[in-house]
């Protein structure tokens, strides 16, 4: 089996093999052909491109010395803004290499960094705009102060919609010569969220198992439970069969190595396909908030969990 990371392998290296994010990439590459940018500020979920597209960007603008001319940080490693501050500065004092415009300085999960330090970063930028342009990355653009915001043009990213995601898959087990049936495709494309990422190390973990993928090997190794034995549980409590429901859920969360805190968002998401009235439904989504909220603030999760059972079955049968 070879070593290489699959993340890695097939990490997008051109516009075109950017999956998903329509509108963006076009966008960003009409950018590039230009060769003139703004500041950009991509946002969105994990595993869905924005590291990638701004290395694609470099690749494209700055060719083969494109690593002399893209400075990658991270703004919640580092320790402190003065950290960034200095290597920004040094990266940006040398010239850059070749006849580009403009250097590169992609800075990763900018919303970890406070208020503060994200007004220093916001006079770091105006310091060097005549040199460098820079691409700020977060999960979720309300936590970038304005000022910053409006300096950029800001980019959303999606989840991957299923389509892409399947085809994500078939590409990567057609190049590795592995099998995959449908129904591990569908599972694989379920428990990923869209998330790229956690297709290629769910797929490569499972290829290490066996050529011959199938749904059981893709639920037991993404913590994730299959949807068919959540509801289950979810019935039991339902039919105030509580000691069974109890019992399934145990059976579930250490078949699947599940947490509290992950079956619980899964039995949320659960109740939505069964077969209720809507107010019973949205009094079991009420608990589930409910035994979330305890179990983050570090209560005892079995507590929790059969608490929560036991209001399935009075929900149930009130
Ligand atoms: N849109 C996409 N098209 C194709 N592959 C993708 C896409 N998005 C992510 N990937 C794959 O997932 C890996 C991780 O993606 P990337 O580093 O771009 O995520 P990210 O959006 O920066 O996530 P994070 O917020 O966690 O940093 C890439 O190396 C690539 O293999
Ligand atoms: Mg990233």
């Amino acid at each position: 089996m070879e070593q290489t990371i699959w993340t890695e392998k097939y990490r997008p290296k051109d516009f075109n093999e950017v999956l998903g994010q329509d509108g963006i990439v076009n966008r960003v590459e009409a950018f590039v052909k230009t060769g003139s940018m703004p500041h950009l500020l991509f946002t969105g979920p994990a595993g869905v491109g924005k590291t990638s597209l701004s290395l694609v960007v470099a690749r494209q603008m700055f060719g083969n010395a494109w690593h002399s001319n893209f400075l990658e940080l991270n703004a919640s490693d580092e320790r402190g803004i003065d950290i960034i501050r200095n290597k920004v500065k040094d990266f940006a004092r040398t010239r850059a290499i070749g006849d580009v415009p403009f250097k590169i300085i992609y800075l990763d999960e900018c919303d970890a960094l406070t208020r503060e330090a994200q007004q220093a970063l916001r006079r770091t930028m105006e310091n060097y705009t005549q040199t460098c342009r820079f691409i700020l990355s977060a999960n979720y653009s309300s936590k970038i102060i304005d000022p910053i915001q409006s300096r950029c043009a800001i980019f959303r990213f999606k989840p991957l919609p299923k389509e892409d995601i399947l085809r994500l898959i078939q590409k990567i087990c057609k190049n590795e010569g592995v099998q995959i049936d449908d129904n591990a495709m569908e599972a694989l494309q379920i428990v990923s969220g869209g998330d790229c990422r956690r297709v290629e190390n769910i797929l490569q973990s499972a290829a290490a198992i066996s050529d011959k993928i199938d749904e059981e090997v893709i639920y037991s190794l993404s913590s994730v439970a299959r949807p068919k034995e959540v509801k289950e549980v979810l019935e039991l409590a339902l039919n105030n069969k509580f000691i069974d429901a109890r019992e399934k859920l145990l059976d579930v969360m250490l078949n699947y190595g599940l947490s509290g805190l992950d079956i619980i968002k899964q039995i949320q998401r659960e109740i939505y396909n069964v077969e209720l009235d809507g107010r019973k439904k949205m009094r079991l989504v009420e608990k589930c908030g409910e035994a979330e909220f305890r179990m983050t603030e570090g209560s005892d999760e079995f507590v929790q969990l059969e608490a929560f059972l036991a209001n399935v079955a009075l929900i149930g049968t009130s």
